[in-house]
């Protein structure tokens, strides 16, 4: 989605520095970029469609570009074509206020006809374009820019970040509805974005600002004001990960980076969480929560976690149920006495958000599982729990998902009554390596390119692992392009296998040798017979190899940590098959890492 960087302070690094925010932000998905400068000169804005390559062509082309305050916007389209009279900033008739916007101004037809009727012209098809028309009335009426752009706002409904820079002002000036937006704070200059990367190499102070508030950035440093304009105390956070983090560390992509990162990302979800002698897991952040039955609402991977989790709650006899976002946002089932569980990585998802308020809303207590400090949904529920696996660039979600899975565990023992199960606790020790040892022998890359001319793509698992073979459909479709479905085995012959054929490779996850074990290996011989290429991802325990065209080796371990380390070796055949393919991985056609839109 649409992301938004601004800067004060910066003095001749303005422009580079606001470039280089939107460097950062191109992983939430963009078709259009552009910059506002304010300086001796006014108001100068430059934005251009494609890639932020093409706004820096630009930049050079025109040259002397310049000025001491700021804002910057990489567009997601929504109302109207990426075209570069779309792109943002957006401006005034006089040219002397500009606008960018994260989200979606739903009243915006009634007040362009407003502001048309009054005299004002557009240039473009969006929404966000009636923003500066509104500071530009409020500027005529005599207001200042501060004012002028409070006034704009009030007028505005439905979600949005919005950052207004005006000639011959010395401020920026912020306002947050539903879209997210972070201050930060430096010695002398002051930052805004839509998330952290885009200003964590000058600082690691954030202030993160809430639904209703404004914000004044200028060379005094800043100030969040409420509707009113009353001043509002908000606490400085100080960030726990590095800048480095956010950089791709010689990986040829963000997305193998993020694989790679793994055993990391899954030794910090469990640190201080589990106590290994004592055989307990502890997760602080709940308190004595006992929850009778438990709701998780998700969407797109953080969905498939929550099937995963609401398996392994089921498993334990904690009555528990996964729900699209979307779904339980519109029509939620009426038992208040679940604990619902938003499980979102960025922790801003409109679709989840708006489950998990509706479930406030209807008095039910909530928990955000969440990979993103200080994001809307961790402010907002009654608990959080975060997964702690850094940040996340690839629009694919990856570490993300193992570390949601993990997390998943833990609330499990904490929510189940009676003691911890020791089996769990060994298998979630040994994760981290278990995960390495897959890393360090998979065979993956030679797999992608052996089935790199497949029709299609099917994925097929039982029980913990059927979320597992939905998730590897998905990996696959968002970065290859290439159709894949996921299918609980036990479905295959209700329909599914009519698609079957000997250039429709199946990957089946069979883990251990037990009764789901065997049932799957009878699914793999039934696609088999139809000539289709199979792929077990195994441990080896039952004979499934037997069957199998080739094979992605997961330790042996307990199921439930089995079902974290196959979707590792997905994860892998997805990648290579894309990178062999040409695709662009970190940032997939159409998709957006952070979706704020309903
Ligand atoms: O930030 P969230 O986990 O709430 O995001 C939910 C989905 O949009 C996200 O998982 C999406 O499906 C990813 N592109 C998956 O790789």
């Amino acid at each position: 989605m649409c992301g938004i960087i601004g800067c004060v302070g910066c003095g001749d690094q303005t422009l580079t520095t606001l470039v280089h925010g939107l460097s950062k932000l191109e992983y939430r998905g963009y078709d259009s970029a552009g910059v506002a400068l304010v300086g001796d000169d006014g108001l100068q804005v430059v934005k251009k469609a494609g890639e932020l390559d093409s706004l820096r062509g630009e930049l050079d082309a025109l040259e002397g570009v310049s000025g001491t305050l700021g804002v910057g916007h990489t567009r997601w389209s929504t109302h109207g074509p990426p075209t570069d009279e779309n792109a943002h900033p957006h401006q005034d008739c006089t040219g002397d206020v500009g606008v960018v916007h994260n989200g979606i101004i739903e009243n915006y037809q009634s007040l362009r006809d407003e502001l048309e009727s009054a005299g004002h012209t557009f240039e473009s098809d969006t929404d966000t374009e009636v923003v500066p028309h509104l500071v530009e009335e409020g500027l005529e009426d005599g207001l200042d820019a501060e004012a002028a752009f409070r006034e704009a706002v009030s007028r505005l409904d439905g979600a949005f970040a919005l950052a207004c820079v005006v000639a011959g002002s010395d401020a920026v000036l912020v306002a947050r509805n539903d879209s997210p937006l972070v201050l930060g704070i430096d010695d002398g200059a002051t930052y805004l974005a839509s998330d952290v990367p885009a200003f964590r190499e000058f600082t690691d102070r954030v202030v993160y600002l809430d639904d209703g508030e404004f914000a004044r950035l200028d060379a005094d440093g800043w100030r969040v004001s409420d509707v009113k304009g009353e001043t509002i105390e908000k606490s400085v956070e100080t960030v726990e990960w590095d800048a480095e983090d956010t950089g791709k560390s010689g990986y040829d992509h963000f997305m193998l980076k993020e694989i790679h990162e793994q055993p990391r990302a899954l030794r910090q979800c469990l640190q201080g969480r589990v106590d290994e002698l004592g055989g307990t897991v502890t997760l602080e952040e709940l308190g004595d929560l006992e929850p009778d039955r438990i709701h998780l609402v998700a969407a797109g991977t953080s969905y498939h976690a929550a099937v995963y989790g609401s398996q392994l709650l089921q498993a334990d006899g904690v009555p528990a149920q996964a729900f699209f976002a979307h779904e339980y946002a519109s029509s939620p089932p009426p038992d208040t006495d679940a604990l619902v569980v938003g499980v979102s990585q960025s922790g801003e998802t409109a679709d989840t958000l708006s489950a998990t308020r509706t479930a406030r809303r209807h008095g039910a207590e909530t928990l955000a599982l969440t990979n993103t400090v200080g994001s809307t949904m961790a402010r907002e529920c009654d608990h959080v729990c975060y997964i702690r696996s850094g940040p996340e660039i690839g629009v694919a979600a990856t570490k993300t998902f193992a570390g949601q899975q993990t997390a998943l565990n833990l609330l499990t023992q904490v929510a189940t009554p009676g003691p911890s199960d020791r089996d769990v606790i060994e298998a979630l020790r040994e994760l981290p390596s278990d995960t390495q040892e897959i890393l360090d022998e998979s065979n993956a890359e030679t797999v992608a390119e052996e089935l790199l001319d497949s029709d299609a793509y099917f994925f097929i698992g039982r029980a913990l692992n059927y979320p597992v073979a939905l998730e590897g459909a998905l990996k696959m479709k968002e970065i290859t392009y290439k159709h894949a479905e996921g299918f609980a085995a036990g479905e295959l012959k209700h329909g599914p296998l009519a698609l079957v054929t000997g250039n429709t490779p199946v990957f089946a996850t069979v883990v251990g040798d037990g009764e789901l074990a065997r049932k799957t290996i009878g699914n793999v011989k039934e696609v088999e017979a139809r000539d289709a290429p199979v792929v077990a991802v195994t441990d080896g325990v039952s004979d499934v190899k037997r069957y199998a065209d080739h094979v992605l080796e997961v330790p042996d371990t307990h199921p439930r940590t089995a079902a974290i380390l196959a979707n590792v070796q997905l994860q892998l055949v997805s990648y290579y098959t894309a990178a062999k393919l040409g695709r662009s991985i970190d940032k997939p056609r159409n998709l957006a890492k952070s979706v704020t839109v309903e």
